[in-house]
């Protein structure tokens, strides 16, 4: 079958001829429909995140799945249902207490792989398997779009954490600031819009016209600008919001997004970063968060809850969304246009296509 891989030593993605994988009992076996692409995969390339299967030579690339059961072995699902697996897996060395709570996205980096992006191979092939407790059903007419699933349900864990860390008090957001205009930040903006925030803010790096600029005034929401107003600067220009989600992996954004917040505000800080060494004025920080009784708080990777949380949001989130957020859906002789449009600001989610329902 085809796989879309990269090898050791390189940076840039190729089409490898594997075999097709034979389910395990309590797996399934699935034929993928289409794999998403986001930052990630590109820090996956660019080896700044992630890596090899131990031993192997190359990693599978993907881990937005969504796919159609072939082979059912001795599971609950049947031939012919769509689902969309999880990324996480336990690691070499054997399960652990995260997978057995069903909370494999507590796992610190040692304690798990990650399908497509760190230690075991992604879904970017025309076939894959999985162990029944790591697939999440999709209703058949969300199919298409089932590849938002995965991306969706890392908000929905996010923005589950950040609502567990005001619970304590009456918190009733009603604005919040996105840190990225990338397929994350959009997502995100498109989710928060659906639940009713009043007042929401994007920022970006770009000129207009440019479409993820039209996603975000389309939504009714505010695009900043980081080249003209810094985020320090956004209370003073805009106004301070209940929430900040940094989806940018810019790093100053992690501890900026604090002068940002408002009073009882959390940041979900969600970015990858490269490492980078900078001043920072941590006596400010440090006063900002305890007198204002502001919270930060870091979210990786999701669970099955989250997954399934995500399927209805995705169900929820209005057509002309989806239709403009993904600009590509590439085949695999193609994937090279898939992988590509992270240079081209036209171009906004894509992702590559293996079979069809
Ligand atoms: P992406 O497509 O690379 O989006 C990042 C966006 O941020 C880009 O549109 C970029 O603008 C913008 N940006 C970067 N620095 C900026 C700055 N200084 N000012 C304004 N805008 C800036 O990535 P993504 O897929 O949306 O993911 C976003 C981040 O979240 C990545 O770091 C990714 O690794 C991470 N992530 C984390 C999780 C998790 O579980 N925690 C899950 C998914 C993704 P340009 O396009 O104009 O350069
Ligand atoms: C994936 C998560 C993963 C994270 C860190 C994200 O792009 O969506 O599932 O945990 O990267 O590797
Ligand atoms: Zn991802």
């Amino acid at each position: 079958m085809d796989a879309i891989v990269v090898r050791r030593g390189e940076s840039s993605p190729e089409v490898a001829e594997l075999p097709r994988p034979d389910p395990e009992p309590g797996e399934v076996l699935v034929r993928t429909l289409r794999v998403g692409i986001d930052g990630t995969d590109h820090e996956v390339l660019a080896g700044s995140h992630g890596g090899f299967p131990p031993g192997e030579d190359y990693l599978v690339l993907g881990h937005e799945a969504v796919g159609v059961v072939v082979d059912a072995g001795d599971t609950g699902f049947e031939a012919g249902e769509v689902v969309a697996p999880t990324v996480r897996r336990p690691p070499e060395s054997g399960s652990n207490e995260f997978f057995a709570r069903g909370e494999p996205d507590m796992a610190p980096p040692e304690a798990c792989v990650e399908r497509g992006i760190d230690g075991a191979h992604g879904f970017m092939a025309e076939y894959f398997t999985s162990p029944a407790e790591s697939l999440v059903r999709v209703p058949e007419s969300l199919a298409e779009w089932g590849f938002l699933v995965e991306p969706i349900s890392i908000t929905e864990k996010a923005l589950e954490h950040a609502g567990a860390s005001r619970s304590a008090f009456d918190w009733t957001p009603e604005s919040a600031l996105v840190l990225g205009n990338g397929s994350l930040g959009l997502l995100t903006l498109a989710m928060l819009d659906a639940r009713g925030y009043d007042r929401l803010y994007c920022l970006g790096r770009r000129d207009r016209p440019d479409p993820t600029i039209d996603i975000v005034e389309e939504l009714a929401a505010t695009y900043v600008d980081s080249r003209q107003t810094p985020v320090p600067e956004i209370p003073e220009a805009h106004e301070p919001t209940d929430l900040v989600y940094e989806a940018t992996g810019y790093a100053k954004h992690a501890f900026e997004c604090v002068e940002a917040l408002a009073p009882g505000g959390v940041g979900a800080l969600l970015g990858v970063p490269d490492p980078w060494t900078f001043e920072v004025d941590g006596g400010r920080l440090h006063e900002e968060l305890v007198l204002n009784n502001k919270a930060l708080v870091g979210s990786v990777n999701s669970n099955v809850r989250h997954f399934e949380a995500a399927v209805e949001t995705l169900g929820d989130l209005p057509a002309w969304f989806r239709d403009d957020l993904v600009t590509g859906v590439h085949d695999v002789d193609e994937y090279g246009s898939a992988f590509a449009a992270v240079d081209d600001e036209t171009a906004i989610k894509t992702a590559i296509q293996f079979s069809r329902t």
